[in-house]
């Protein structure tokens, strides 16, 4: 982090460097005399600001690392202010809004000091003070740079010490301005099992904005991510792309401001919509972490940024590899016995999987969950599916060799539950309206105490009685209809989106660390609930419930663009009863695993995915969890997608192709490859007794011959797909 007080550019300069020379300060708070210039800076990008004369935060620029950021030879207008307050002067959507103690609408926000520390030789935290000029009223801008990533976390924290309560309206979590120029937008829109489908428009003046009101599986329209390209559509190997990713899985907006000079501002922040927040004096409210990455090698780079920082500082246990699961869900829904759970731990075993995922249907005893009508909230054992418990079944799965694993939906109830008929005032509900039901259940409010403790009661006597179960999957099967709360007082109705989703992450945390060593899936009927922040307390998401190759090769696309491969949930199963190679290819490219009923495949598939397995823990998966995504054909441009993962020594490569319409083979050109080095290339996961027709097969080609000229598999029809791999020789 570097904080340069200068007078002039020469000055800038030589401080910088000194600051290179010199021992990294442990914590240096400093009140410096404006004109100041505070540079937020990642190896290659930068968000520069300036303290000006008049003790306001103004922004000079986000984008290339820069140390020679000039002072302005004349104060920068207040629409240039870095965190705009509303109504003292500033004209257009502000990212604070606050109503004082007194009734004062108004907010002026003035620097006071910055702190700046280093928290490892990656890693710089600096934190800039701003006070409004009459109020006891705080701002604190947080930024935290991730240095070889190119990374930049932002977040707020807002506090007061008025007489009574101040009103929050609005509280982004950042709102940066944009350099001049043409800014083509990327959302990730949806819907459930449509999730992470690209949209892009060049952005025009006035409002564009993206947001969700759901609440409680938020991002069922909308993932919490977008991207900015320069002067142009993104893409994938050139030009200025700026990539957002908001860590919050409650009500989110994205404001994309275009002022009447063609000046764009994003905005992104909770969504302010029926939100007033009424802070205390001495409450400090920490808005979400917005994240950002820039690059000026397009949009690829920016993916790469991202999985690479989410695998190191989000996900869990990054360094492990994911497990190969089994999950009984498309094969048996809610009609399972428990011998038909013991005889499908053998198909585990057969696979070679490493965990038996048991999902929705194992609980309910006065209202057995036999179908999605009856029972979620009653967590104990079903006595009549499964006579032995849950511990019989861990240990007849180990006695396999295969992890067990099992599902819950610790936030949900159905109104047909015993948990229902006790606290009917328990669910997020308005009195004098219809229940709104949707999959037949409601939610349970976690802002009530003793709701919140029940939830976390299911987690904890489920897994702590059965310490061999070593595989969670958190699902959460509805939204936010009727946003009422039965325990917040009237005047507090509107923190309910808000601090649900604190409430949540609290229980949240509790499993990840009451339970280290269990595995989790982070699920909301497929990805309604992905984003960086509840990614913290898990290892993979659920993609979505559409598990058709075809779809799930946009579906999986579309989250490649933030969220690393180890992190995609991508299962076999027989969904629109696809080709079996182009199956087992698509989800080959994700976290792999199976939902299929082993008898009921032909024995040549049962074949096929065996070697899958064996093919995916033996050789890809290190690849795949832990390479490099390159991105080379989109499925939104034709008949093929194709893309390849590079390992960090640049010493192995998997390409995956996959035909999705009928069209001519050209060359597949991978990227990221060590041009010197020398490549074998092997066509693998072919069915048996097959020979791949792949020119190239078994030689060995240098990197830069290879990203020149390519390799040219013989696919022409429609789910044709190829798996290559390129090992460095020796
Ligand atoms: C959701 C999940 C599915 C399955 C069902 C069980 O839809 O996405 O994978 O777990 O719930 O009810």
């Amino acid at each position: 982090m570097k904080e340069i007080n200068l007078p002039s550019a020469a000055k800038i300069i030589s401080l910088a460097l000194v600051f290179c020379l010199a021992p990294p300060p442990r914590l240096a708070a400093e009140s410096v005399p404006p004109p100041t210039v505070i540079a937020i800076a990642t190896a290659r990008s930068q968000i520069t600001l300036l303290v000006g004369a008049d003790r306001h935060l103004y922004q000079l620029g986000f984008g290339i690392t820069n140390n020679a950021v000039a002072l302005p030879a004349k104060a920068p207008d207040r629409e240039r202010e870095y965190y705009p307050p509303a109504g003292d002067g500033y004209l257009f959507e502000p990212a604070l809004a606050a109503t004082h103690a007194d009734g004062n609408t108004s907010t002026d926000l003035q620097f006071i000091k910055q702190e700046s520390s280093e928290i490892d030789s990656n890693i710089s935290f600096t934190r800039i003070e701003l006070r409004d000029s009459f109020y006891p009223f705080h701002v604190f801008l947080n930024f935290k740079t991730y240095r070889a990533e190119d990374v930049i976390e932002q977040w707020a924290e807002i506090s007061h010490e008025e007489t009574q309560a101040v009103t929050l309206e609005h509280f982004a979590s950042a709102a940066p301005e944009f350099s001049s120029g043409d800014y083509w937008l990327t959302q990730f829109h949806g819907d459930w099992a449509k999730e992470a489908q690209l949209a892009e428009e060049k952005l025009t003046f006035g409002m564009k904005v993206l947001d969700t009101k759901l609440g409680v599986r938020a991002q069922q329209y909308r993932t919490p991510v977008f991207l900015l390209a320069k002067n142009g559509p993104a893409q994938e190997a050139s030009g200025e792309v700026f990539g957002g990713a908001l860590s919050w899985s409650g009500n989110y907006q994205f404001v994309f401001d275009v002022d009447p000079h063609g000046k764009l501002r994003t905005l992104a922040g909770i969504n302010p919509f029926d939100s007033a927040y009424h802070l205390q004096p001495g409450e400090i409210f920490t808005t979400p972490k917005m994240v950002w990455s820039w690059s000026d090698a397009g949009k690829g780079q920016i993916s790469r940024n991202f999985h690479r920082w989410a695998r190191k500082n989000i996900l869990r246990d990054p360094e492990k590899l994911r497990p190969v699961l089994l999950n009984n869900w498309e094969a048996t829904r809610f009609d399972f016995t428990e011998a038909k759970l013991v005889s499908l731990f053998d198909s585990a075993k057969e696979l070679g999987a490493d965990v038996f995922l048991l999902d929705d249907g194992w609980f309910g005893d006065k209202f057995p969950r036999d179908s999605d009508h009856a029972g979620l909230g009653d967590w104990q054992v079903n006595p009549r599916k499964l006579p032995h418990g849950l511990s019989y079944l861990t240990k007849e799965a180990q006695a396999r060799g295969v992890r067990f694993g099992i599902w819950l939906e610790p936030e949900m109830v159905n109104p047909q539950s015993e948990l229902y008929q006790q606290h009917p005032d328990w669910v997020i509900a308005q009195p004098h309206r219809e229940l709104n039901l949707q999959r037949n259940q409601l939610i349970l409010d976690l802002t009530r105490p003793a709701t919140r403790e029940f939830s976390w009661s299911v987690i904890e006597n489920t897994l702590r009685p059965n310490p061999d179960i070593a595989y969670v999957k958190w699902d959460c099967n509805r939204f936010v209809t009727q946003p009422g709360s039965f325990y917040l007082p009237p005047g507090e109705q509107s923190h309910l989106w808000i601090d649900y989703v604190h409430a949540l992450y609290a229980n949240m945390d509790r499993f990840a660390t009451n339970f280290p060593n269990v595995t989790a899936m982070l699920c909301s009927g497929g990805g309604s609930r992905v984003d960086f922040e509840a990614l913290r307390r898990f290892h993979t998401f659920w993609a979505s419930d559409r598990t058709d190759p075809l779809d799930r090769v946009f579906i999986q696309w579309g989250y490649s663009h933030f969220y690393p491969a180890s992190a995609i949930a991508a299962h076999v199963t027989r969904m629109s009863n696809r080709p079996f190679k182009f199956t087992l290819d698509v989800a080959m490219s994700g976290a792999l695993g199976f939902d299929v009923d082993w008898q009921k495949l032909l024995p040549e598939q049962r074949a096929a995915a065996i070697a899958a397995v064996k093919l995916y823990k033996e050789e890809l998966r290190p690849v795949v969890q832990q390479g490099d995504l390159y991105r080379l054909i989109s499925p939104y441009a034709g008949e093929r997608s194709a893309f390849n993962f590079v390992s960090e020594d640049r010493r192995r490569a998997v390409i995956f192709v996959y035909q999705i319409g009928s069209g001519k083979s050209d060359p597949i050109k991978p990227q990221g490859l060590a041009p010197t080095l020398r490549y074998r290339v092997r066509e693998v996961n072919l069915p048996a007794g097959t020979e791949s027709t792949l020119p190239n097969q078994g030689k060995t080609i240098d990197g830069a011959a290879l990203m020149r000229e390519g390799l040219t598999p013989d696919n022409t029809k429609k789910f044709d797909s190829a798996v290559i791999e390129l090992s460095a020789e020796k």
